[in-house]
Order: C-alpha cells, then sequence, then structure tokens
C-alpha cells in the first residue's frame, strides 16, 4: 500500500557530511547585498549561476572551515532551493525579499524559549514533524536503541519531543523509563534525563545498554529504582544538581495488556480501569510540581479491548491528566507496531474482527500538555 512514511533517522541527524556547507558568514552577506543591488530581476537571475559557483568551490573565498567563528553552515540542497527560488522570481521586489530572508537566515538566529529551532531557517527542519498523524514504517535500531523490550516505544518519539520541546541541555523526565529509550535518544540529543523504573531488574539491564550510548555531551543520564506514584522527584533532581525539569514524557503500561512484573505498585496489575487512572493521576501529580511553568508534557498511552468492548484508555488518561493544570495542545495518532506475539496472530484477530464486529489495534496516542 502506497502512503507516506517518516524516516526512521531524520536527516538532520544523520546529516551527510558531503552536503553541508561550511560558508564565510560576512563574505556570503556581502555577495548577497551586492546581488541585491541588480537592476533588474533578469541581470539579478544571471548572476545567481556564477554565485552559486563560488559557493561550491572548495578554494573560493566564500567557503570557510568548519570551527571558524565566522561561518554560518547550510544544507548544499537547502541553499540550491533558496537560490532557485530568488532565481524564479518575477519581479525584482520578490527577489530582493527572498534575498532578505537568506541573508537574515545567515545573520541572526531566532530561537524560541522551548526549541533550539532557528525559526529563520525553518525550512531547514525537514526532521521536525507537525502534522498529527505520525507513520513509522520501522523503529530506528541505531546506536543502543534495541527492539528487546517488549512495550518499549520507538526512539523516534522521544526523539521528536525532545527536538520540539526541549534545548540542548534541560532535563527531561521519564517517570516509566523501561529499556531507557527516552536516555538513550536524550544523551544522543544533548538533553540531560533522568528515569525511574520499578522493576529493579529492568534498570540493572537498562543501565547496561546506557553504557552502549557514547556520553558526547557530557549530560546526566540517570536511572533509578522507584515507585513513580510516590516518588518524590524533587530530592531525585536534587542528587543529580537540577531543581527543575523542562519535558516530562509519560510511556505507562497501557493497563494489563503487557505484563511487566508481580508488583502491586506497577500500573500493569491495577485491578480495574478506574485504579489504573487513579494511578496514573498519582504520577502526574508528583511530576507537575517539578516541571518548569509553559513547558510540556507528553503522554503516550494506547487504547485497550475488554469483555467485547473497546476502552477508550487514551482519552480517560487525558482526562486523568488534564485534572493537574494542565492545558491540552495536541493529539497525535502514531500508528502502532504490532509486537512479535500479535503479528504471528494477525490472520486470527482479522477473523475475530471481522466476526466481533470490530476493528484491529493500529495506532496509540501521544497526548501533549503544556503546564500552566
Ligand atoms: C510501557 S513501558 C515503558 C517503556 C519505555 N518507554 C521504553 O521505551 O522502554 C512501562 C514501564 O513502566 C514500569 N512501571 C509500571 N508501574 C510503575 C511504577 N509505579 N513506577 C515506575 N515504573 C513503573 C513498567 O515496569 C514498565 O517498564
Amino acid at each position: 500500500m502506497a502512503r507516506p512514511l517518516l524516516p526512521t533517522r531524520p536527516p538532520a541527524e544523520s546529516a551527510d557530511p558531503d552536503d553541508l556547507l561550511h560558508l564565510a558568514r560576512t563574505s556570503f552577506t556581502d555577495a548577497l547585498a551586492r546581488l541585491r543591488e541588480s537592476e533588474s530581476v533578469a541581470t539579478l537571475r544571471d548572476a545567481l549561476p556564477m554565485l552559486w559557483q563560488q559557493i561550491t568551490d572548495p578554494s573560493s573565498s566564500l567557503r570557510t572551515p568548519v570551527g571558524e567563528a565566522d561561518v554560518t553552515t547550510f544544507s548544499k540542497r537547502r541553499l540550491r532551493d533558496a537560490l532557485d527560488q530568488i532565481g524564479s522570481a518575477f519581479t525584482l521586489e520578490r527577489a530582493r525579499y527572498y534575498l532578505d530572508r537568506l541573508a537574515r537566515a545567515v545573520q541572526e538566529t531566532r530561537t524560541g524559549r522551548i526549541n533550539d529551532i532557528d525559526l529563520n531557517r525553518w525550512k531547514e527542519y525537514d526532521d521536525i514533524l507537525t502534522d498529527s498523524l505520525w507513520l513509522f514504517d520501522r523503529r530506528d535500531a541505531s546506536g543502543a536503541h534495541h527492539a528487546g523490550f517488549w512495550g518499549n516505544f520507538v526512539p523516534q518519539i522521544p526523539y521528536q519531543l525532545m527536538r520540539r520541546y526541549t534545548r540542548r541541555g534541560d532535563l527531561v523526565i521519564d517517570p516509566f523509563a523501561g529499556s531507557g529509550t527516552t536516555l538513550i535518544e536524550g544523551r544522543r540529543l544533548g538533553r540531560h534525563t533522568i528515569g525511574v523504573e520499578l522493576n529493579p531488574a529492568v534498570v540493572e539491564q537498562t543501565r547496561a545498554t546506557l553504557m552502549h550510548e557514547p556520553d558526547r555531551h557530557g549530560v546526566v543520564c540517570a536511572l533509578d529504582v522507584g515507585d513513580s506514584t510516590t516518588l518524590d522527584w524533587t530530592a531525585l533532581l536534587e542528587q543529580y544538581g537540577h531543581r527543575s525539569a523542562q519535558l516530562a514524557i509519560l510511556h505507562p503500561p497501557y493497563h494489563d495488556i503487557i505484563r511487566f512484573s508481580d508488583d502491586p505498585r506497577d500500573l500493569a496489575n491495577a485491578p480495574s480501569v478506574e485504579t489504573f487512572l487513579a494511578m496514573l493521576g498519582d504520577v502526574v501529580a508528583r511530576v507537575a510540581p517539578v516541571l518548569d511553568g509553559g513547558r510540556y508534557l507528553a503522554l503516550v498511552l494506547g487504547d485497550k479491548y475488554a469483555d467485547g468492548e473497546w476502552i477508550p484508555l487514551g482519552f480517560l488518561g487525558m482526562q486523568e491528566t488534564l485534572r493537574h493544570g494542565f492545558t491540552l495542545k495536541s493529539i497525535v495518532v502514531k500508528n502502532f507496531e504490532q509486537t512479535a506475539g500479535k503479528r504471528s496472530q494477525k490472520e486470527l484477530w482479522r477473523y475475530r474482527a471481522l466476526v466481533g464486529g470490530f476493528y484491529v489495534f493500529k495506532h496509540e496516542y501521544i497526548f501533549l500538555f503544556r503546564k500552566a
């Protein structure tokens, strides 16, 4: 079936060094200013191939080694697109408008408060999703990521959330850390992470996994055994030299659809949906005070089926979270990877669906909340 599938490891993170151009900021700005002085759109257009030649010639004065103070880095493809847009303008005024936009992207960085996205160069962030439907064809298995933990989420989820809702050096907390997907991604992206996980055996295994992810940015990447329904996050953060967090990612069990342990404090062992929601509420209530105002909490949750009835666990969890001082900002629907067990029973599920008058789960939700 033909459908748009998102890249497993987005381009920014696997940036091809051959696609990157390191340009001398001042010289390039001057070149754009000269172009702006063209007398007509035709002369301006005629000058573009020469500029492109200079840009792509490694020995030209427009090029500079990476690491120089006066450097601006572009994707060759993106810069080509920007120049093509200038060249396709019908009027000098329009061409100058595009030129000014490019000059601004070269000269200044414009970021918001909660991420490092340079809004003057927003077109370059092809890897960052802004639509509410996320379709991933396979999980990112690079570095320390592995699919061996039943019930983990794909690394693309914390990747997207951290790029969108945190800056480098921010702290991300995960009260249901499991196999450490959030922690691995944070270490990679230069975000501090503190995770809590109830199951000591899982913590031990995850700590070993984390050793395989190189610490290039020198960030905290801590995992503690604990019960997130009663946890004192202020004390835990203090242990690692932090006072507050800038993003919380919550990926609880989807009630009892996977058994993680025998521990009664495990949300998967809640005796009813009502108790599950109350426990989830306890976790949110513990997390909320350490999250900075204006920052985000992401809840990743799917629905379940019981006694012939679709239980909208996702929306029930959303309602529960809203009781703790958050505003709902988005509901993302993400395609659901079938677990190994279910895959072998795919045909059986299809048959059951046809007989039972229901649809087989193929999606889960990512609810985005902003703290007031
Ligand atoms: C859906 S998994 C999270 C998977 C994780 N996102 C990953 O990618 O590996 C839920 C985890 O929450 C843990 N858990 C359940 N109840 C908990 C509690 N009260 N406190 C802390 N962790 C808990 C489970 O042991 C399980 O590892």
